[in-house]
């Protein structure tokens, strides 16, 4: 990427909505008058998509009492006092882009801490960013990163930014963080106002962050209907001080998930109360948003304009022809989920290709989601699905060699199989696939590491090892997945793709294969293979998911909502003979099985407990806790890849310390790198806390 040139350069930024600054060769004293006046830049700094010479970098800067301003200097820097500026332009910003602005900085050099400010005509200058390049492609020195996604501030706090700000700052140069990886829900766009909610949520109060001036109240919660709405929401968000420093400190990598257009959201579809409905012009309200908002490199088919997104001209028509992939053939839906290209692939060095991909575009409708499958539940076993149906269910047309049932078993009763004349499940969609599968291939960084917003790795349970007696007998044929509510929806239910994914791996010896999600709210550590006991366990890479910065976890959800005298309750949040409250028995359940979460409630002592596993349960586990928030960091090196999550307590309310809080644990999960024909494996090591009900 060295040999760029200024015209191509420029023509890049062009492509990507940004004004572009190109770094001179020698740096010269800062000329500007900047008066550093935050409140002319309430929603900070911020910087996104870093490569080996050049970097985003954005604003915004609102009417402030009637003084408007159309452009903006920005510069940026080798030291933090600019006295050593290495580029300087002027960028555009007006009413159309809600007074964001993007700039494209290049001409940098690589591996390197820049400094950036903006500043308008009457000299208020913007708060002095921080921003780092990425190595160069034959570079090999360790690349670190955290990934992170769910931050709620509607009902949480963000001090798990103020923590990786706190470790950052104290670090060795070498140590710190080259980027912030965002997997999504960066905002939810479901809101509820603290009137309508007195109760608060489980924990939580309901803080008032936002006023949707066209939201549409369904229920007791408000959700965005217009670009306007979806614009307040990011700004309510930025205007938390953890996240906006987090913002100025980092450059941030970042993937919409889900709650950055809709809850159930798919294609340009809405759902709510069990029933689609057509939105295309809220997905392009989203994308337009995200792209405001977002300093990142995406692709926008609108038109090449350096400072708006263009939205294209949509409407809400019902989507009903779906071609053999689940793509939704209506016009507009096909122009609103083109019309901002999320996947993409960002490159560190020698050791790691980042490899970004969207898991809400594209997707055919989640079969876990439809109102027929509530039949395949029961009350006497919430949350749980039997596995065969699961599969029944994702494969459709092609189960069993393109014969499927007709009828599925459940318990006593032969349920009609409505997938049997549908594809199966599609999570990216044909075109991003076939481009996902391509970059895999290609790749010759030493990690491939796969930014999959959800997660990849099988949450099941054993039911039926559950004792005689405890409740009704398991309608399941042997382990169970679970539904909509609780889990199903990612890839670890997307059987075909993930197998085809998986497969593709290890038929082309791709090595040093490994994911990382988030969406679970839940801490997961393990290796990534496409089948449990008892089909064959053939690992084939690594995978990881981070706790939610802050959204509230299935425990919390659980202590509060699962029937107190539900006889399955201990399974999920049991108490032992010990304890003074819940405690996160769902841990024991996924990791080891019924009989040592029973075990454990019984006697309170965890060695019984885990000496009751179940094996077979879970053998590609090595650590999961559903009720942890936090992050996790990432180190990757020519020969070993280390993830560590550091978890703190239940986000309630913003902590006042400069740590942001104390931690609950800190654990290392480290694989070697593995040669072609060999099995990953992870370590895992305790570093701080006891996570007791993880391992
Ligand atoms: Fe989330």
């Amino acid at each position: 990427m060295a040999t760029i040139t200024r015209r191509s350069f420029i023509e890049m930024a062009v492509a990507l909505g940004a004004t572009a600054a190109w770094g001179q060769p020698t740096a010269a004293r800062s000329k500007v008058d900047w008066h550093e006046r935050r409140d002319f830049y309430p929603e900070g700094v911020a910087s996104g998509d870093p490569e080996s010479d050049s970097v985003l970098l954005w604003t915004r800067r609102p009417p402030i009492n009637g003084n408007v301003v159309s452009k903006l200097t920005v510069e940026i820097a080798e030291d933090e006092s600019f006295r050593q500026v290495v580029g300087t332009a002027e960028a555009p910003i007006s009413e159309a882009s809600d007074w964001t602005c993007r700039v494209l900085a290049g001409g940098l050099k690589p591996s390197k801490v820049y400094w950036y400010r903006f500043t308008d005509l009457h000299g208020n200058g913007s708060r002095v960013g921080r921003t780092i390049t990425a190595p160069t492609d034959d570079d090999t020195r360790t690349v670190r990163f955290v990934f992170i996604s769910c931050q709620n501030a509607n009902d949480g706090a963000q001090n798990a930014y103020r923590r990786m700000i706190f470790e950052d700052e104290r670090a060795a140069e070498e140590d710190r963080l080259g980027f912030v990886l965002h997997l999504g829900d960066f905002i939810y766009e479901i809101v509820w106002y603290p009137e309508d909610r007195p109760q608060g949520m489980y924990d939580r109060r309901l803080r008032d962050i936002v006023r949707y001036e066209h939201g549409e109240k369904i229920g007791d919660f408000h959700i965005p209907t217009v670009v306007g709405d979806y614009r307040a929401i990011y700004r309510s968000y930025l205007h938390d001080p953890d996240l906006q420093d987090a913002r100025a400190r980092w450059p941030f990598v970042c993937m919409w998930d889900n709650h950055e257009f809709s809850w159930i959201g798919w294609q340009s579809m809405q759902q709510f109360g069990g029933v689609n409905r057509p939105a295309q012009t809220r997905r392009v309200a989203a994308n337009q948003a995200f792209f405001e908002y977002q300093p990142a490199r995406l692709y926008k088919p609108s038109g090449p304009s350096l400072d708006q997104f263009d939205p294209p001209r949509v409407v809400d028509a019902p989507i009903t022809h779906f071609d053999e992939h689940g793509l939704g053939q209506e016009p507009n839906n096909l122009t609103a989920i083109h019309s901002l290209r999320g996947y993409r692939a960002l490159r560190w060095g020698r050791n790691m290709e980042l490899i970004i991909t969207d898991q809400r575009s594209y997707r055919s409708e989640d079969p876990t989601y439809r109102a027929e499958a509530k039949a395949f539940t029961s009350d006497d076993f919430p949350g749980f699905m039997p596995q065969e149906v699961l599969d029944i269910l994702d494969g459709g047309s092609a189960y069993n060699g393109g014969h499927p049932p007709a009828t599925i078993k459940y318990g006593s009763t032969e349920i009609a199989n409505f997938r049997k004349d549908q594809p199966p499940t599609t999570i990216l969609g044909a075109e991003q696939k076939a481009w996902f599968l391509e970059r895999l291939q290609k790749s010759n960084a030493t990690w491939k590491i796969w930014g999959d917003t959800v997660a990849t790795l099988d949450m099941r349970a054993d039911p039926q090892n559950l004792p005689a007696g405890l409740t009704s007998a398991w309608p399941g044929a042997g382990y169970a997945g679970f539904d909509a509510s609780t889990g199903a929806g990612d890839h670890s239910t997307a059987y075909v793709e993930r197998g085809e994914i998986y497969d593709f791996v290890r038929d082309q010896g791709i090595t040093g294969f490994a994911t990382v999600a988030g969406d679970r709210h839940s801490f997961w550590a393990g290796l990534a293979a496409k089948g449990l006991p008892p089909k064959t366990f053939e690992p084939v890479g690594i995978a990881f998911v981070t706790g939610s910065i802050s959204a509230p976890g299935i425990v919390e959800a659980f202590e509060h909502g699962f029937p107190k005298d539900h006889p399955l309750r201990p399974l999920f949040v049991g108490q032992g003979p010990g304890d003074s409250r819940p405690q996160p028995t769902m841990n024991l359940l996924l990791r080891h099985g019924a009989r040592s979460s029973l075990e454990y409630v019984k006697s309170g002592d965890i060695q019984k407990a885990r000496a009751l596993s179940n094996p077979d349960l879970s053998p590609h586990l090595s650590f999961v806790d559903m009720g942890g928030h936090g992050y996790a960091v990432v180190r990757v090196t020519s020969i070993a890849l280390e993830a560590e999550f550091v978890c703190i307590p239940r986000p309630i309310e913003r902590s006042d310390r400069p740590d942001g809080g104390p931690l609950l644990y800190r654990s290392r999960h480290r694989a070697h790198l593995w040669r072609k024909g060999e099995t990953p494996r992870l370590e895992t090591q305790i570093v701080e806390g006891d996570p007791k009900f993880s391992i």
